[in-house]
C-alpha cells in the first residue's frame, strides 16, 4: 500500500482527496489541526488505511517531526498533497500585518519546508515519489481582495516548477492543481453576486467541485501520471477557459 500525507485532510477539498484516495487503494496519513466527524467516519469504514494527525502546520517546528513519525508509524511516503491553506481575505490597505504573515506561513513557508521533510525522505528511500501542491486559479487571474493569497498561491506555482526540475532525475515528480471556484467552507462567505459571477464566467456553467479536485489529484499521484512534472492542472469549470 502506498502511503500519501495530505494536510488538511479533515474537510473540504482534502476530505475529497483523502476519499478518493482511499478508495483508489492508498494508505492515507490526514493532517489537519483538529479531526472532523467526517473523517473520524472515514477512518471507521476503512481500519488502517486512513491514519490522523493532530498539528498546527503553522507551527513549522513540528514538521520534521510530523515526517519522522509517519514513516516510523506508518512507513515510507509515496507522495505529499499540500493542500492545507487559509483564505483570508480583505483590501491590502486594510489587513493587518499579523494576518499576512500567518497567511504566508500556512500557505507557502509550511508547504515548502514539509516538501523538504518528505523530500528527505524520499530521496533516501530512492523509490521515487510525488508532491501535488494545491494551488489557485487566482494565482493567475487575480481578485479583488486576494492579493495576500493570490501570492501565495503563485508562490506555490513558482516552487512546484523549479522543484520539478530538481527532482526529476530520482523519479519524483512535482505538479500542482488550481482549482476555481469550490464549495467549502473556505468560501461559505461569498456572496450571491460572487457566485453569480463564478457561474457567468464558467465555460461549463457550474463550478467544479472537491471531488473533480480530488480525482485530478488522484491522477498525478498514479503511475499513469509518471510522465507529467512541474505542470499546473486547473480545474475551474473551464472559468479561465
Ligand atoms: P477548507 O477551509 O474547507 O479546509 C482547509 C483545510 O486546511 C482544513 O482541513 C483545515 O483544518 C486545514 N488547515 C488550515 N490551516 C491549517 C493549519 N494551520 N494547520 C493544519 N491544518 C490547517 O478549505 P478548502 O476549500 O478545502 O481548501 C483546500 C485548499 O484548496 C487550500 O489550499 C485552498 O487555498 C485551496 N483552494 C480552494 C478553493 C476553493 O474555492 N475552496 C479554490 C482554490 C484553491
Amino acid at each position: 500500500m502506498r502511503n500519501v500525507l495530505v494536510t488538511g485532510g479533515s474537510r473540504g477539498i482534502g476530505l475529497a482527496i483523502a476519499r478518493r484516495l482511499v478508495d483508489a487503494g492508498y494508505s492515507v496519513i490526514a493532517v489537519a489541526r483538529r479531526e472532523s466527524a467526517e473523517l473520524t467516519a472515514l477512518r471507521g469504514a476503512s481500519p488502517g488505511s486512513v491514519h490522523f494527525r493532530a498539528v498546527d502546520l503553522g507551527d513549522t517546528d513540528g514538521l520534521a517531526a510530523l515526517v519522522k513519525d509517519v514513516r516510523t508509524e506508518v512507513g515510507p511516503l509515496w507522495g505529499l498533497v499540500n493542500n492545507a491553506g487559509i483564505g483570508t481575505s480583505g483590501l491590502l490597505a486594510t489587513l493587518r500585518e499579523a494576518e499576512i504573515e500567518r497567511l504566508v506561513r500556512v500557505n507557502t513557508l509550511s508547504p515548502i519546508l514539509l516538501t523538504r521533510h518528505a523530500l528527505r525522505a524520499m530521496l533516501a528511500a530512492g523509490k521515487g515519489g510525488r508532491i501535488v501542491n494545491i494551488a489557485s486559479i487566482v494565482a493567475a487571474t487575480g481578485f479583488k481582495g486576494l492579493a495576500p493569497y493570490a501570492a501565495t498561491k503563485a508562490s506555490l506555482v513558482g516552487f512546484t516548477r523549479s522543484l520539478a526540475r530538481e527532482v526529476g532525475g530520482a523519479g519524483i515528480t512535482v505538479n500542482a492543481v488550481a482549482p476555481g471556484f469550490i464549495e467549502t467552507d473556505m468560501t461559505h462567505s461569498l456572496t450571491e453576486a460572487q457566485r453569480a459571477q463564478v457561474l457567468r464566467r464558467s465555460a461549463l456553467g457550474r463550478p467544479a467541485d472537491a471531488d473533480a479536485v480530488a480525482a485530478s489529484v488522484e491522477f498525478l499521484l498514479s503511475d499513469k501520471a509518471a510522465a507529467i512534472t512541474g505542470t499546473v492542472l486547473t480545474v475551474d469549470g473551464g472559468s479561465t477557459a
